[in-house]
């Protein structure tokens, strides 16, 4: 009775957590602080693991009750029980467009609704963490996960990342942010080793996990299969205590993604808080001898415990009774979403949109029009409330004004059989326009195996140059997660790229394809022209468990502009019905601080007569850095809406961080001085207008001179000449001409280009090894004006 008044008391102070002040916080922590005190080591070891496949250990005697997690990211995939794995025969749930399609929509507000939703649809079904969002980097194309991932830019993925979770977690729901990190490659995902260095890890792969921290607080992130610079993701302090805990304010807890522990004990050290799912008791008993012979301090244990207590009762105290599914409503509301994430990719003599002014008779073929592909294979697998079909929803809505026909032209069933050809040939000479539904089929893309190439099966291909011959009219519609090759793009007039679009996406391709909406779709990941054009082409996916990330920071358009590759499509890119004129790009500052930083206002026109949305991108290019650095990169977007002959202006705001790139060797971010490209664009290849402002770094950063820093670079910097005079003067002497104090010693390169610690016998003695170490030290605190 005692322990359920104590429950009830935690409830009701969770209940009003945030709104409340920091005594009520107080509150609840002593309350937590005394259930830690009552449970044993062993109560506590178990609560640090599972309980089964979906729910989090409770501790009965206690009254702790245990919270319900369950699969996403783009609908909920709740199996029947907790300890039940719920493939196929899991609740229906609204499958909203997957990640490939949301991100292409490029719209903030709309990704923040889907979560709602998604939220919604937990409370729903008793769920209180959803496992997502997935805001892993695109590396390369065949990544067999790519469709649950947003983009290959860190800024879109991470800004996306944190909408969905603001999304879901204003319902009162969790989310696990995952899988944390460097998590792109799908064989041997289990031990692989993404080896690469510093600044890449913080550029690329960790700034979208700490924009969705910084910006949304996830309640728990999953920590990655794979090894990170050689410790797994789930056993590494690095990862889970210094970035996320102490760098990034993380308050949530950290859960395994599953069967992910290797060593539970060292994993808890690491910081990580729940292994999941349950394994065995085996893991339990080596957490109770750890901390019994020392190895694990039971301070670490009740930390995590009582961080996991925080988040499970937030989460009882955030339930709400009775909540149902609107099906109705989210199916139309997924619909949506899908028609602003369809990409039009080419529309040569303005082929779309179809009009029974310019068309009477359409041919449909592709078995995709009768048998959609909506989402990926794998965990994220949810089982839709229903599933809308192209053929029909176009038959329905359009089959009175315009004559509808139909052609299987491939079976999805085997991706050689070419025998469908002849018959869809002769549908689409019979019509005025042929629409050609085609893609990768089911098996192409999954969790668990990566692509070994990016081609569309034969028959596709076949069929859309068949068609293209014999049918001038000729638009491909196109249904995969991730890049495809496209060897007829000369043949048709027409490509809609529509990713996988969820349960309603047939409704939303339909509602593009006939006009109702006006495409504004636009690339979140790189074309191709071909796989080996792709940044990680010759390290993907490794080999021994070992994954170089050998283009660094050269990812996606990174490395296509850096390397003038021409893509097939390049990042950002996607066409309207409509036209956009920008203008008048003005800086609020010529020169600047990183402290100020500048405001960037430019004015988007629509030239055109149709009503239309443009995504307006902000790209920042470093003129002149110390470090290699890509040739511009995305900071900002925006989408906006304009009727025919509107304006628009746009503003925003660049921080320090716009400017700043992560020194590898000082650990830090830095902006250096210098002038700075701002440049607004339709895509990465569609420059509009460019500014330049001057930043004035106000940033003092660490020397960071070592005994292996070569002499030169000792003699360039002015304080460390100044020690090297005193140390080595009669050395330099023998390089001063005439009329020239030793301050202006010219040395040839070759006697300066080494390291210090080589100057004891490359100045005869001049220096010992013990004054080089004395320099190293003394100049450790020295600092400069990057
Ligand atoms: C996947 C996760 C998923 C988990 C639970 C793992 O294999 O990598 O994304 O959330 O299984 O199904």
């Amino acid at each position: 009775m005692k322990n359920l008044l104590l429950f009830s008391i935690l409830i009701l102070s969770n209940m009003v957590l945030k709104a409340q002040t920091k005594k009520s916080d107080l509150d609840v922590n002593d309350k937590i602080d005394q259930l830690v005190s009552k449970l044993t080591l062993e109560e506590k070891a178990a609560l640090c693991s599972g309980r089964d496949d979906w729910s989090t250990q409770p501790v009965e005697r206690l009254n702790i009750p245990w919270i319900w997690v369950a699969d996403g990211p783009h609908g909920l995939r709740r199996a029947p029980a907790t300890n039940k794995a719920g493939y196929g025969d899991q609740l229906p749930a609204t499958c909203f467009p997957t990640a490939s399609a949301l991100s292409a929509t490029w719209n903030l507000d709309m990704v923040n609704k889907v979560g709602q939703a998604i939220g919604e649809e937990c409370q729903a079904q008793n769920v209180n963490v959803i496992l997502g969002p997935g805001v892993n980097i695109k590396r390369s194309v065949l990544g067999g996960r790519n469709f649950e991932f947003f983009s290959e830019d860190p800024i879109l993925s991470g800004e996306l990342g944190a909408a969905y979770i603001n999304g879901v977690q204003s319902q009162g729901v969790g989310t696990s942010l995952k899988h944390y990190t460097a998590n792109n490659v799908e064989t041997m995902r289990m031990y692989n080793n993404s080896n690469m260095d510093n600044r890449t890890l913080h550029e690329i792969y960790l700034t979208p996990f700490e924009i969705a921290v910084k910006k949304a607080q996830p309640w728990t992130i999953m920590a990655c299969y794979n090894r990170v610079q050689g410790v797994y993701g789930t056993q590494s302090p690095y990862l889970l205590t210094d970035m996320l805990k102490k760098e990034w304010g993380f308050k949530g807890i950290v859960i395994s993604d599953w069967f992910a522990v290797v060593n539970r004990v060292e994993a808890m050290k690491a910081g990580m808080h729940i292994e999941m799912p349950r394994v065995s008791g085996v893991n339990d008993s080596l957490v109770v001898e750890a901390v019994k012979n020392g190895d694990l301090d039971i301070a670490v244990v009740d930390g995590l415990v009582k961080e996991i207590l925080t988040i499970v009762f937030k989460a009882k105290a955030l339930e709400k009774e009775g909540a149902e599914l609107n099906a109705e409503k989210h199916h139309a509301y997924a619909r949506q979403v899908e028609s602003e994430a369809i990409t039009l990719l080419k529309n040569k003599n303005q082929i779309l949109p179809v009009t029974k002014e310019k068309y009477k008779r359409v041919a449909i073929i592709g078995e995709f029009a009768s048998a959609p592909r909506y989402q990926g294979n794998g965990s994220s697998e949810v089982k839709p409330t229903r599933l809308d079909k192209a053929l029909d929803i176009i038959t329905k809505e359009y089959g009175k004004d315009i004559k509808i026909s139909y052609a299987q032209g491939y079976k999805l069933s085997d991706d050689n059989d070419t025998s469908l050809i002849d018959e869809a040939k002769k549908a689409a000479a019979d019509a005025d326009i042929a629409l050609v539904f085609a893609g990768l089929p089911l098996q192409y893309e999954s969790e668990g195996i990566d692509r070994t190439h990016i081609n569309m099966p034969v028959s596709h291909n076949k069929l859309i140059s068949e068609i293209a011959k014999v049918q001038k009219n000729t638009v491909a519609v196109l249904t995969n997660g991730s890049a495809v090759t496209m060897p007829w793009i000369n043949e048709v007039d027409g490509i809609l790229e529509t990713w996988l679009g969820g349960q309603a996406g047939a409704g939303a391709v339909a509602d593009v394809l006939f006009g109702k909406i006006n495409p504004s779709g636009k690339l979140a990941e790189t074309f191709p022209v071909k796989l080996e054009d792709t940044p990680s082409f010759l390290n993907f996916p490794g080999e021994q468990g070992e994954v170089l990330y050998g283009e660094r920071i050269f990812v996606g358009y990174r490395y296509y502009d850096e390397k003038k590759i021409e893509p097939l499509f390049p990042f950002g890119f996607g066409l309207s019905y409509t036209t956009f004129e920008y203008s008048d790009l003005k800086l609020s500052a010529k020169n600047t601080t990183d402290k100020e930083g500048v405001t960037a206002i430019l004015t988007v026109k629509n030239t055109g007569d149709v009503k239309g949305k443009e995504v307006v991108q902000l790209y920042v290019t470093d003129n002149k850095s110390t470090l290699l650095r890509p040739k511009k990169e995305l900071k900002k977007f925006a989408k906006i809406e304009l009727e025919p002959g509107e304006e628009k202006e746009v503003t925003f705001k660049l921080e320090a961080r716009d400017f700043s790139c992560y020194d590898g060797k000082r650990e830090m971010w830095i902006a250096e001085s210098g002038e700075f490209t701002i440049s607004a664009a339709a895509s990465s290849r569609d420059i509009r207008l460019s500014e330049v402002v001057a930043l004035q770094s106000t940033q003092q950063v660490p020397l960071a001179f070592d005994e292996y820093t070569f002499f030169s670079e000792y003699w360039k910097n002015k304080e460390t000449r100044v020690l090297l005079m005193e140390l080595v003067p009669n050395w330099i002497k023998g390089f001063t001409g005439e009329g020239k104090s030793g301050y202006n010693a010219d040395f040839p390169g070759f006697m300066v280009d080494h390291p210090m610690i080589k100057y004891p016998y490359i100045t005869n003695g001049e220096i010992s090894h013990a004054q080089v170490m004395e320099l190293v030290e003394k100049c450790k605190s020295f600092t400069y004006n990057p």
